[in-house]
Order: C-alpha cells, then structure tokens, then sequence
C-alpha cells in the first residue's frame, strides 16, 4: 500500500498558497465589482471605498504578511534568500507593502470622501473623483501585474 509522507514544508508551502489566495484573488474582482457599483451612482461608491479600504487593513495585508513568513520558512528551509527568483519575488512583496499602504489605501480613503461629497451634491461622479479613480486604477493595474509576475517567478523558478 502506498504511503503518503506529508511534511512540514508541504503544510507551509500549502498556507502560503492559500495567503496569497486571499490576499490577491479578491483584487482581481475589483474591476468588475467596481464597475458595478458606479453604474448604482456615487453614495453606494463611497461605500464601495470604503470596502476597498476595510479589505485592505484586515485581510490583504495580514494575509501578505503570512505570505511573507511562509516564504521566508520555505526559502531558508530548502533553498536560499539569494535565487533570484525568490530576492525578485521577495522585492515584488515589498513593492506590493508599499503600494497598498502607502498609495491604493489613502486613495481609497480620498475617493470615499470625494464620492461623498459627490453624492451631496446629488451629481455624477465629479472630474476630481474621476481623475483620482484613475490614478487609483493605474497603479492597481500595475499590483496586478506585479502579483502575476510574482506567480509566475515562484512557479518557473527561472535561473534554477
Ligand atoms: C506576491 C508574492 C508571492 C506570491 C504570489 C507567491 C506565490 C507562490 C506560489 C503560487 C508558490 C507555489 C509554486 C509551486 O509549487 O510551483 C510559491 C512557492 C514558494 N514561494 Fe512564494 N509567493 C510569493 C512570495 C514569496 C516570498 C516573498 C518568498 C520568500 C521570501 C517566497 C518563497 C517561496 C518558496 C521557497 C516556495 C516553494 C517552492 C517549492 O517548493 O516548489 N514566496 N509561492
């Protein structure tokens, strides 16, 4: 009968997979949910932001941090902070730390007060909330890219 040997590496590796499932796979939504929402009118935006805000502080971070730990095990464990594919995966994160705290977050928190304002003025969205949600776009965009690059580095393991 075949025995299956399950390790502590194996579980680790499984919580890091399954931090960055819930760390990044709500992200990729946002575009459709955001979408959706500005079709409703801008009190149910400043909500929306808001969302984007709570999900940031209580879900995507803590969960890039056991990313961050899970990996690091992994990577001391059996191979070694200087592969490139894990200092360039690592750099990614790092990157992603700054964008959500320092740039997608007060963002959020900008156009939750912008689409407020907006919907006491019971208009569209205004040309300021519009230019914001741009700006907010672009680098979300560039997150997105990031976390794919991120993927596909762990997976290939290019320069192994
Ligand atoms: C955005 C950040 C990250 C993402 C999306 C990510 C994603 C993944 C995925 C999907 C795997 C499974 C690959 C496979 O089994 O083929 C994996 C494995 C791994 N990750 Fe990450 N990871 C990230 C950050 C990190 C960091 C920062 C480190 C180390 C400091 C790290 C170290 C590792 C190691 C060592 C493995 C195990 C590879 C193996 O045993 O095959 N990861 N990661």
């Amino acid at each position: 009968m075949p025995t299956i040997a399950v390790t502590f590496y194996d579980v680790v590796l499984t919580i890091h997979i399954l931090a960055v499932v819930v760390a990044f796979g709500v992200v990729f939504a946002y575009a459709l949910i955001d979408a959706q929402i500005k079709r409703s009118g801008p009190g149910d935006l400043a909500a929306l932001h808001r969302l984007h805000v709570v999900l940031a502080r209580t879900l995507i971070t803590p969960a890039m941090v056991v990313v961050l730990l899970a990996g690091l095990y992994l990577a001391l464990d059996r191979w070694s902070l200087g592969d490139p594919w894990i200092s360039a995966t690592f750099a990614i994160l790092i990157v992603l730390f700054g964008l959500t705290g320092a740039v997608l977050t007060p963002a959020d928190e900008r156009l939750a007060q912008l689409a407020e304002r907006d919907a006491k003025a019971g208009g569209a969205p205004s040309a300021d909330y519009e230019r914001e949600a741009q700006r907010a776009n672009a680098f979300g965009g560039v997150a997105l890219l990031l976390v794919v690059v991120a993927i596909f580095l762990m997976v290939a393991k290019p320069g192994m």
